[in-house]
């Protein structure tokens, strides 16, 4: 069956400031965290292979509450986005995507994301990717998102490559990860790229 992209994704613009707007995808909706997020955050991504390549997560459930009260106030402050991902049947979040200001004007910008591992290879990551990419160059007004994932992080650059995110370079030992200094994948999707991906997006997804 040949299915729109435009019918089934809505994003929802708002001032995303004051609060951030809900968006419906496929098989799941991202919405601001809230607090009583935090126990199946906690549960979801603070397995060893969650956060294995990542930053380390908060290591308790207030550990992350405290983390979700911080991204409202990043999110009010206008440098900083963090969406809950929330399953179809669900309301907990199992999984965030984050987008981060890399200079004031927010023309620039990190993302990164993670998921519960009971939802890899699930789809749920394409269609939040797609949400939160839209959500950005539309909404934010980014031009350039960039992504840093290990290299060694196989899944981290397999879902990069298929939203359409272009390897441009490796940064030498530059993420210190359990007292070892990896190489990062720099990756980007440009404002240009997106417009031609959702193009054929557009015409057909499976
Ligand atoms: C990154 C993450 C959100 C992706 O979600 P996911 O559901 O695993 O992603 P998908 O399964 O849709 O896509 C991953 C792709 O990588 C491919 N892949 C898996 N292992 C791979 C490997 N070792 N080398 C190359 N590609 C690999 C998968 O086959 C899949 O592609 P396909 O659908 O064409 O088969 C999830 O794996 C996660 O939360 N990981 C832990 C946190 C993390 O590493 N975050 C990324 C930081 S950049």
């Amino acid at each position: 069956m040949r299915v729109s992209v435009e019918e089934k994704h809505q994003v929802v613009t708002s001032d995303w400031k004051q609060t951030l707007p809900v968006l419906t995808g496929r098989c799941v909706r991202l919405r601001e965290l809230r607090v009583s997020d935090a126990p199946t955050l906690f549960s979801m991504l603070t397995t060893r292979e969650v956060s294995r390549f990542i930053s380390p997560p908060p290591t308790t459930v207030d550990g992350f509450e405290r983390f979700i009260e911080w991204t409202h106030r990043e999110r009010a402050e206008g440098r900083h986005v963090c969406f809950a991902v929330v399953p179809e049947g669900m309301d907990s979040a199992i999984g965030i995507f984050q987008l981060r200001q890399l200079e004031p004007t927010f023309t620039t910008a990190e993302w990164g994301f993670a998921i519960g591992a009971p939802y890899w290879g699930t789809g749920v990551f394409m269609d939040a990717a797609r949400l939160v990419v839209e959500f950005a160059l539309e909404t934010v007004g980014v031009h350039r998102l960039e992504a840093r994932a290990a290299v060694a992080n196989g899944r981290g650059n397999g879902a990069l490559a298929k939203i359409g995110a272009v390897r441009e370079a490796v940064l030498r030992q530059s993420f210190l990860r359990h007292g070892e200094y990896l190489d990062q994948a720099l990756w980007s999707i440009v404002k240009d790229d997106w417009r031609q991906t959702k193009a054929v997006w557009g015409s057909i997804i499976h």
